[in-house]
């Protein structure tokens, strides 16, 4: 199984330029999901996280199958006004302007050790407002997987010393 096969180039997208990395040849497949999760998951079954954060959109495909594997649930890190109860918040910046994700105030608990997931690291910046949000609420981020990491684009420089998995690299 080459993931990679089940990766498609979509020029000029979102863009003139940009070269779009289209993963839904790859959930198409059930067999390459399957892989993707096992090799998503596989760093961190010896020490599991106790929860997964999730990050809307693509990012939500990926962290329910992988929280069912490494045991544990889920909370949703998502765009503004979409979570009900009470929100905490934080802006990051864009190429141009800025954008902002929320989470339930009370999803994560002091001390919780969280996996971040999404489907792709590019500049790092929503990784990085993730990890600020979680932080606020007393957890400790202890990683981020990625089905995909666009290395180019030297999204780790954003992110410390956090260790950054992926199943996938350009
Ligand atoms: C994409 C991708 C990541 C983010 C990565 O999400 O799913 O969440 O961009 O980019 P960054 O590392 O430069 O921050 P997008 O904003 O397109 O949202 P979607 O998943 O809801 O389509």
């Amino acid at each position: 199984m080459n993931l990679f096969d089940h990766i498609r180039d979509v020029p000029d997208f979102p863009k003139p330029g940009i070269v779009f990395k289209d993963i839904s040849p790859l959930l198409a497949s059930r067999e390459a999901t399957q892989e993707a999760i096992r090799a998503m998951a596989e760093p961190y079954r010896a020490d599991p996280p106790e929860a997964i954060l999730a990050v809307e959109a693509r990012g939500f495909l990926f962290a329910v199958p992988m929280a069912q594997e490494l045991g544990c649930g889920v909370v949703l890190v998502r765009k503004p006004g979409k979570l009900p109860a009470a929100t905490t918040a934080v802006e990051y910046a864009l190429e141009y302007g800025n954008d902002m994700l929320e989470m339930h105030a009370d999803a994560l608990t002091k001390g919780q050790k969280v996996l971040i997931v999404d489907d792709v690291l590019a500049t790092g910046g929503t990784v990085a407002a993730c990890a600020d949000l979680a932080r606020q609420a007393g957890a400790e981020v202890t990683a981020a997987a990625f089905l995909v990491e666009l290395t180019f684009l030297n999204g780790r420089s954003k992110l410390g010393n956090l260790p950054v998995s992926a199943a996938i690299t350009y």
